[in-house]
């Protein structure tokens, strides 16, 4: 049997934490020890989420570009994992150029196979700051769970994703004022052509913990729906269309790739590129996330819709 263990990459915008370290990577040490005194066949993936708002909001705070944040952070994090024996066999990060060509491809794919649709669509916008407020750069009042400090794009109290104009007291991050409510076209995943798919696979999911497979199981019974993976950011893998120019990926769409790009990666440094196939490519392979409990949604609906 074959093992692909990841740990959640971690945003490149800050230092590594002890919350980090017992919520999903000491797990993870803990069962990749396990498999190998098993003498399983297991390679151990992570790198680090280098896009989205979590890394543009750090860098607009200092002043410098994300690059330089993400490059910091990246370093940062890396040493602390070797520093507390936590090996990887790789750790990459998603702002290299073969993620990007990776992440582009998985797009162009769904789309062609006719799984993204795009329309124009509502999106809040600051007019202090003359730019769209993508989900870290508005916050507001969860309209699932009414918690406030919930964001754009997820509410960290419920974990749960919304359409974001139905945020409640939305606020621009950057400067405070209420946003106002301007047209823009977004690409959208349609996950509702997964249900049957999903509802099988979940079915076999027995050995998850009970809250993860009860939030996957009440979606369900909610209704998958169309979900948008573009944004009006400036940072991000550009969406590969031309019609899509100055859109960039959503990163919760891109990262979990990562985790095959940073195999790649693996495979690669090791002299052997075809190697991850191996892992990636055989149905028997068992491919298990460590994660915090934020992340939920996005690898055990979204990120299992794009695989299959
Ligand atoms: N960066 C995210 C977080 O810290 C986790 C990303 S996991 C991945 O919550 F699958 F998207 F890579
Ligand atoms: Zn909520």
């Amino acid at each position: 049997m074959k093992y692909i263990v990841t740990g959640a990459l971690p945003y490149a915008n800050g230092k590594l934490h002890i919350g980090h370290v017992a919520g999903a990577y000491l797990p993870a040490d803990i069962f990749v020890r396990f498999l190998r005194l098993n003498h399983e066949d297991v390679i151990f993936i992570c790198g680090t989420d280098e896009h989205g708002t979590p890394i543009s909001i750090q860098a607009d705070a200092e002043g410098v570009s994300p690059q330089v944040i993400v490059d910091r952070y990246h370093k940062l994090i890396e040493d602390a994992f070797s520093g507390i024996n936590i090996d990887f066999d790789n750790f990459s990060g998603t702002a290299r150029p073969p993620h990007y060509r990776l992440s582009q491809e998985f797009f162009l794919n769904l789309y062609n196979k006719g799984h993204i649709s795009s329309k124009e669509t509502l999106q809040f916008y600051c007019e202090h700051d003359g730019r769209f407020l993508a989900d870290r750069y508005v916050e507001g009042v969860c309209p699932n769970c009414g918690a406030s400090g919930a964001r754009g794009d997820q509410c960290d109290a419920c974990g749960q994703i919304y359409d974001t104009i139905t945020l409640k007291e939305p606020k621009c991050k950057l400067c405070g004022n209420r946003p106002v409510i301007k047209n823009t076209r977004h690409w959208f995943l349609n996950l509702e052509g997964f249900t049957n798919q999903m509802k099988e696979w979940l079915g076999h999911k027995d050995y998850w913990k009970e809250n993860v497979r009860n939030f996957m199981l009440n979606l369900l019974q909610l209704g998958l729906v169309e979900r948008s993976i573009t944004r009006d950011i400036k940072w991000g893998i550009p969406v590969p269309l031309e019609e899509a120019k100055d859109k960039v990926l959503y990163v919760w769409f891109e990262a979990p790739i990562g985790y095959i790009s940073s195999t790649i990666e693996w495979a690669e440094k090791i002299g052997q590129p075809e190697r991850w196939k191996d892992y990636w490519f055989d149905p028997d392979t068992r491919l298990i996330h460590f994660i915090g409990k934020d992340n939920i949604i996005f690898h055990a609906l979204t990120w299992p819709a794009v695989l299959m």
